[in-house]
């Protein structure tokens, strides 16, 4: 095979929270991993308990849980902090009729109040929601009707985005931050907070009970909602030990937002089920800002993505020699493919390995991943965590031989995997189509030293900076435009950004092509949908292909992009 693969990033003598892999591996039990919490013998279960108010009733409320900052605020958080603030939204939620099972969705930019009303809204026992603030109207309102959601948080900037009159079931808006409210159905957040009491007893739940839905994209159809168990905090808090490597006094940084899976996992749950200090940074992207993030909180534990890092590398190293990034003992990313060349260029720029992780919304938690410790192989996703059993199958469920190409699969069950997809059984079975397998939808082979290479999507899901995007999505809010009768979207290959999104646009009668109506497609979509789910290129057609049936042939477009056979066209329409 590739050259690649005889390429290897070797251990520097490094102490792991793992150890030894392959001992690791034949020592693990999830039983094990069960004995670390209370609730294996009182069978008082919630995850808000055992991440923030377990710390303070042993002894460890005055350490430093958060460190906030954005343009406007900078501050500290103890884990005391944060269960008193908790406990006040969770009371605020009760007063107004919130228990168990109830969905209460999050809508706002990252801010404190966006973790202690998360944390709140597991204490009482509801179905927590976080929703990326980047997205607009259609996409807000598709994920709050679906879910059933009951009330929701949001700032007044926001608030315009939510169709209120077409959502029933919503009955409560928190508005964070905006004064007194006069309108029916708006709370004034603040206002009740500071009216509440900072003690509570959190509703006691079994392992299986709803915590979380996060919303995902697939290729066809709506947006899913991915539904997860408190009971993932098995996956949570052994992952954060072992992948993250925490350790008592880190300071660990998740550049994640709560709206995307890994910013809830990774940004709240692994480091505080561990206990550590965790650094949050408000804002956008910039590469100074990243760097000074570090330096401020002396970050030793940095978790972010490829697209980042791809950027960072583009600022080069002269701005690298700005900082003072000593501090930093372990870098991980997760998301998309992680390019050799920048586990390379990490290695030189920052003395870090990088350390790729894998997993997705619908698996909860990390599932195969490059350890402190084990030698890394550049390109390589690494090696399945140790009580996770993945292998490449085929669609008839044979388990294939090392370099083998084939479907990604991992054998079921685990602690963190999703226990349903919202209102659509259907959609959940197809994963598990294969008995005792979960099939990913990624495609990948395996080496003979068991470590795993992503190879691509077999589905039309695209990754643009390491999010996920529906073609069917951004499709139907395209033919929402009065200019177009049909629209097809692709995954184009960007250096940076792993993919962008390219739409093909088939006009009714009466329009021509020309770069305003281009301009106005790309606006309508990113302020109706959202700007990363919104095509930064257009490219107009007569026609699109289609099946007899009526579908748009993605696989013929992206030939077309690509310049690739367009393979079987038999069920082409004319
Ligand atoms: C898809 C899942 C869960 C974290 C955020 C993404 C791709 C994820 C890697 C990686 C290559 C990766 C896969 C996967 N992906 N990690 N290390 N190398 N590809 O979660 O939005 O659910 O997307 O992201 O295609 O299926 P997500």
């Amino acid at each position: 095979m590739s050259q690649i693969q005889n390429e290897v990033i070797a251990t520097v003598a490094e102490r792991s929270n793992l150890g030894d892999y392959d001992q690791a591996c034949a020592q693990f039990s999830w039983e094990e991993v069960k004995k670390h919490f209370t609730w294996n013998e009182t069978g008082k279960v919630n995850m808000a308990y055992e991440a923030i108010d377990r710390h303070v009733e042993e002894g460890r409320g005055a350490k430093t849980a958060l460190l906030y900052s954005d343009a406007h605020r900078d501050e500290e958080y103890s884990f005391l902090d944060l269960s008193e603030g908790s406990n006040r939204f969770g009371n605020v939620l009760r007063k107004y009729g919130i228990s168990k099972g109830d969905r209460v969705f999050i809508f706002m930019p990252r801010s404190p109040e966006l973790y202690l009303s998360l944390l709140g809204i597991l204490k009482v026992g509801g179905i927590a929601g976080p929703l990326f603030e980047a997205f607009m109207e259609t996409a807000v309102k598709d994920r709050l009707e679906d879910s059933g959601a009951v009330a929701l948080v949001t700032t007044p900037e926001l608030l315009p985005r939510i169709k209120r009159d077409e959502l029933p079931l919503l009955k409560h808006i928190f508005v964070v931050g905006g004064g007194a409210q006069q309108e029916e159905g708006l709370v004034d957040y603040d206002a009740e907070i500071a009216a509440a009491s900072d003690s509570l007893e959190p509703e006691w739940l079994t392992p299986e009970d709803g915590m979380l839905i996060h919303y995902t994209s697939g290729s066809t159809g709506r947006p899913k909602g991915v539904y997860h168990v408190h009971n993932a905090m098995l996956q949570h808090y052994y992952t954060g030990k072992v992948v993250l490597d925490l350790r008592e006094d880190d300071v660990y940084w998740c550049t994640a937002d709560p709206g995307w899976v890994t910013g809830t996992s990774y940004g709240i749950f692994a480091p505080w089920l561990n206990g550590v200090t965790n650094v949050i940074r408000g804002g956008r992207f910039s590469p100074q800002d990243w760097y000074q993030t570090i330096v401020k909180n002396k970050v030793t534990v940095w978790y972010s993505a490829p697209t980042a890092f791809r950027m960072l590398m583009g600022a080069g190293e002269d701005v690298i020699e700005q900082y003072d990034l000593s501090t930093l003992r372990h870098v991980l990313s997760v998301g998309e493919p992680l390019n050799p060349e920048v586990v390379r260029w990490g290695t030189k720029a920052y003395k870090q390995r990088i350390h790729d992780t894998w997993w997705m919304t619908e698996t909860g938690g990390q599932l195969i991943c490059n350890y402190p410790g084990m030698n890394i192989k550049p390109g390589s996703m690494g090696k399945p965590v140790p009580g996770i059993e993945a292998a490449i199958i085929n669609d008839q469920g044979d388990v294939l031989p090392p370099y083998s190409m084939g479907n990604l699969a991992i054998k079921t069950p685990w602690p963190s995997m999703m226990r349903k997809i919202w209102n659509n059984d259907a959609k959940y079975e197809e994963y598990f189509r294969i008995p005792g397998w979960y099939i990913s939808g990624d495609s990948a082979y395996m080496d003979e030293e068991g470590y795993f290479w992503f190879q691509g999507r077999i589905d039309d899901v695209i990754n643009s900076s390491g999010e996920r995007i529906g073609p069917f999505e951004v499709e139907s809010k395209l033919l929402e435009h009065e200019a177009v009768a049909e629209a097809g979207v692709i995954g184009k290959p960007d250096l940076v950004r792993g993919e962008i999104i390219k739409a093909f646009v088939a006009l009714r009668e009466g329009y021509e092509p020309s770069q305003e109506l281009k301009d106005d497609i790309y606006r309508f979509v990113k302020e109706g949908l959202s700007a990363h789910a919104a095509p930064r290129e257009i490219e107009f057609k007569e026609k699109l292909p289609k099946t007899r049936s009526g579908k748009i042939m993605r696989r013929v477009l992206k030939a077309w992009e690509l310049d690739l056979p367009t393979g079987d066209l038999s069920t082409i329409e004319d």
